[in-house]
């Protein structure tokens, strides 16, 4: 089947970026902190990064690119590229082979397609908006696990979070005191991308950012899953809360997050 240009373009930049990753990886390379200081970023991330946008732009010289390590480059076009050069950055800085590269294209306000490539593990995650998601070409779907009691779930933390807000740590706590398995990988992107594969049930996480979800929410979607934020509403990128299921245990985990005492 022919591709199209946008896949192309998104498939080369996710894999020469995944090349530079790898090529790093357990190597020397210069760490800075930004803001706090676990929140890193490396010179590859920046290498990365200006692989990826080069890339693109080639091509597409007028979309606007959304990066987080090169912020925005608004245009008029209604195309928009969402850039995180490593999903997973304190895990890479430390030689855990758990972070990716992740690439979403949005038309509008659309997700169109994404991709997630962890070459350390070689696996790559696509979808284009109804056309099913694949790992490594294999069409993949959610599981199918209804039993919640059963479920094996994925979570992360935000360096930061608003007082206002009830601690992370809260919502973690009540999903542990219901004796469920859950795991912390540290890669937003590729946590949904297993959400869409069936090694987990759900996940959830506070505060994330465009870059993080952008190509996982659509992988998600694609793969069967359900994605929204706390109150149960459809996703979008801007969200600062995200839930994504099998769609089985939805409604489960909606629940004990929102049952603060
Ligand atoms: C981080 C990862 C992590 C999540 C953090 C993100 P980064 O992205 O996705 O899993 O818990 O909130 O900031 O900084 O490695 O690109
Ligand atoms: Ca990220
Ligand atoms: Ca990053």
């Amino acid at each position: 089947m022919e591709m199209s240009e946008e896949k192309e373009v998104m498939l080369k930049a996710a894999k020469e970026a995944g090349r530079i990753i790898q090529y790093y990886f357990q190597g020397t390379f210069k760490i800075n902190n930004k803001g706090s200081v676990n929140n890193l970023v490396t010179e590859v991330d920046n290498h990365s990064e200006k692989r990826i946008i080069d890339i693109i732009r080639e091509t597409y010289p007028d979309h606007t690119i959304i990066s987080e390590e090169a912020g925005e480059m608004i245009t008029d076009s209604d195309y928009q590229w969402i850039i995180d050069p490593i999903d997973g950055t304190v895990n890479f800085a430390h030689g855990i082979p758990i972070c990716c590269v992740s690439i979403g294209l949005k038309y509008k306000d659309q997700m169109m397609m994404g991709v997630v490539y962890n070459p350390l593990m070689n696996e790559l995650f696509f979808a284009e908006k109804d056309k099913g998601a694949t790992l490594n070409g294999q069409v993949i779907s959610v599981s199918e696990k209804d039993d919640f009691k059963k479920a094996c779930l994925v979570t992360g933390f935000p360096y930061k979070w608003p007082k206002t807000y009830e601690h992370p740590i809260k919502v973690f706590e009540r999903f542990i005191m219901e004796g469920l398995p859950v795991r912390r990988l540290g890669s937003a992107a590729i946590d949904l991308c297993w959400v869409a594969c069936g090694r987990f049930d759900g996940f959830w996480e506070y505060n994330l950012n465009p870059w993080d979800i952008a190509a996982g929410y659509l992988i998600v979607e694609e793969a069967g899953g359900i994605i929204t934020n706390f109150d149960g509403d459809p996703y979008n990128v801007n969200d600062k809360e995200t839930l994504a299921t099998n769609g089985l245990i939805h409604s489960d985990m909606l629940k004990i997050i929102r049952s603060k005492i």
